[in-house]
This record gives C-alpha cells, sequence and structure tokens, in this order.
C-alpha cells in the first residue's frame, strides 16, 4: 500500500480538492483505496460520507444547503475515528465508502490527538502498515495549522504532495512545509519522497500569478508538478461530486481535464 499525505501549513490552498479527487480517481482506477482524514474540521471525511449517501439513495446532491448538518450526513463509525490510529492496539475499522474503498475518518476525538507525543505517530504508521494487504493506495489529508497531526502524516507516509495557491502569504506555508519535510527525513523517516508541489487557483490572465508562478519554478524546480490546476468555478463545488462528474460548460470541461491530469500524473509518479 502506497501512503501518499498531502500537506501545505497554509489554509485554503486545495489540499482537501486534491485529497478528495485522487481518492476519487484511485477508485475509479479499480485501486482498493485508503482515505484517511488528519484534519479535525473532516471536511474530507463529511464530503466523501455524503457522497456516498447520494449514490446509496440515488438523490441528486443539494448545493443550496447552509451546512453539512442540513446534509444528514452520517457520522464516522466509532471504530473508524482516525485517533484509533495512535493507541495501541486500539480496534480500528475503516468504514466504508465504496465497493473497494474505505475510510478513517475525523472525529472530535481526533483533537485529543494534538497534546499527545509525537512518538504516537509511530503506532499510527504500524496500524497503517498493517493494512498494506488490503488497500493498493493510503490518501491522507491534513490540517492547515503545524502540529504533531501534520508531523504525524508525514511520519506515516512515503510520499507527499503540497498544494499551493499563488499567494505571496501561501508561500511561507510552501516554505515552512519544505523546512518540516527536512526535519522529518532527518529525525523520523528518511524515505519520505516529495511527489511535488501542485500549483493550484492559477489564474494565467493574472500577471501576479504568472510572475509568482515562475518564482514558485525557480525555487522548486523539477518538484513543481508541470500539471495544474486554474482558479475554476467547478472546482469551487467539488465538496458534493468530482469535478469531472458535473460539467456544464468549457470551463468545467477544462477543470475537469486538468484534474484528471493531475491525478494521473500524481500517480504515474508513485508508480500506479
Ligand atoms: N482550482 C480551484 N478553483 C477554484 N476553487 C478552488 C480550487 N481549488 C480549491 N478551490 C476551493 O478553495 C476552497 C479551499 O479548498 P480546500 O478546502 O481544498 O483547501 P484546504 O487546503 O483543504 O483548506 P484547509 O486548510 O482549510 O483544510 C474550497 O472552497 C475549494 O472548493
Ligand atoms: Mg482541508
Amino acid at each position: 500500500m502506497k501512503r501518499i499525505a498531502i500537506c501545505n501549513g497554509k489554509g485554503g490552498v486545495g489540499k482537501t480538492t486534491a485529497a478528495r479527487h485522487l481518492i476519487y480517481s484511485a477508485i475509479e482506477r479499480g485501486l482498493r483505496t485508503l482515505a484517511v482524514d488528519l484534519d479535525p474540521q473532516a471536511s474530507l471525511s463529511k464530503s466523501l460520507l455524503f457522497q456516498q449517501l447520494t449514490v446509496e439513495q440515488q438523490i441528486h446532491t443539494g448545493s443550496t444547503a447552509l451546512s453539512w448538518s442540513q446534509l444528514d450526513v452520517p457520522d464516522v463509525d466509532r471504530q473508524a475515528s482516525a485517533h484509533l490510529l495512535y493507541q495501541k492496539s486500539a480496534p480500528l475499522t475503516p468504514m466504508a465508502i465504496a465497493p473497494h474503498a474505505a475510510l478513517i475518518g475525523a472525529t472530535p476525538e481526533l483533537s485529543d490527538v494534538l497534546t499527545w507525543p509525537i512518538e504516537t505517530a509511530f503506532t499510527a504508521r504500524s496500524a497503517l502498515q498493517n493494512m498494506n494487504g488490503k488497500y493498493d493506495i493510503c490518501i491522507i489529508d491534513t490540517p492547515p495549522t503545524m502540529s504533531n497531526l501534520v508531523l504525524g502524516a508525514l511520519i506515516c507516509s512515503q510520499y507527499i504532495v503540497m498544494p499551493t495557491d499563488l499567494n505571496i502569504d501561501s508561500m511561507s506555508g510552501l516554505l515552512d512545509t519544505s523546512l518540516k519535510i527536512d526535519l522529518v527525513r532527518r529525525e523520523w523517516n528518511q524515505h519520505l519522497e516529495l511527489v511535488g508541489v501542485l500549483l493550484n487557483k492559477v489564474n494565467p490572465r493574472r500577471a501576479d500569478d504568472l510572475s509568482m508562478r515562475t518564482t514558485v519554478r525557480n525555487a522548486f524546480g523539477d518538484a513543481v508538478l508541470q500539471t495544474e490546476l486554474q482558479d475554476r468555478a467547478g472546482v469551487r463545488h467539488t465538496s458534493f461530486r468530482p469535478v469531472w462528474k458535473h460539467q456544464r460548460g468549457e470551463s468545467d470541461r477544462r477543470a475537469a481535464a486538468e484534474m484528471r491530469a493531475v491525478c494521473a500524473s500524481i500517480f504515474e509518479k508513485i508508480g500506479l
């Protein structure tokens, strides 16, 4: 099972969007897929559980709802809570989200992990390694604030993808995360491999975006993925379904094609 963390110390840059599409893409490729939500905000868990609900009940998605609670999204099973990863011999059972895919989800208890020693991440890594035979890929979403949840994800993973937008504020997140990757490699996980920096929400008509894109490519070189995602309305509502499932016009079609290309390039880089 290949374990891949989606990580950047800046909020709102597209971590969960990228994680979710990699999960959908893995499922569509027939890979046995494990989704792990290490963000106490639980956006990935809610979105995947809502997806499963709409597929099972064949209802149309409610993009007019104000919050997840209005959409009767099921809770994460107690035994599928991500905090159990960090506890030795805990009875952890990932919950099904599709025929060959399961979720270890975020529950309120996940916040407790923030105060546990970093060494508990080794318990989490062993727990995931014990699932090696059951899944082909494990995709881990992480919170924006640097904590031992994020470090834990880097300790548990073989690969990391760093999505970023092109705002100046996001660059500090990118640089901080790079330093943390170095730290994790040095101290705990020498095999951690950067799959790539994923440029997201790019607007090629904005001169600032183009010059920042050049700056990032100069700073990170080949580590920046060639495929990138433009800022597109079609991506904004993908909490309810993958972007390629809802294409109303040319911009949506391009958004879908870009997302498929990004997922394909990441799978290729990790040998899947
Ligand atoms: N390419 C894109 N075009 C337009 N909107 C996007 C794009 N990528 C992401 N978004 C939107 O930006 C917002 C933040 O995305 P997302 O939740 O994936 O970021 P995040 O890094 O996981 O945030 P957080 O740090 O809060 O967990 C969401 O509303 C999402 O739909
Ligand atoms: Mg997120």
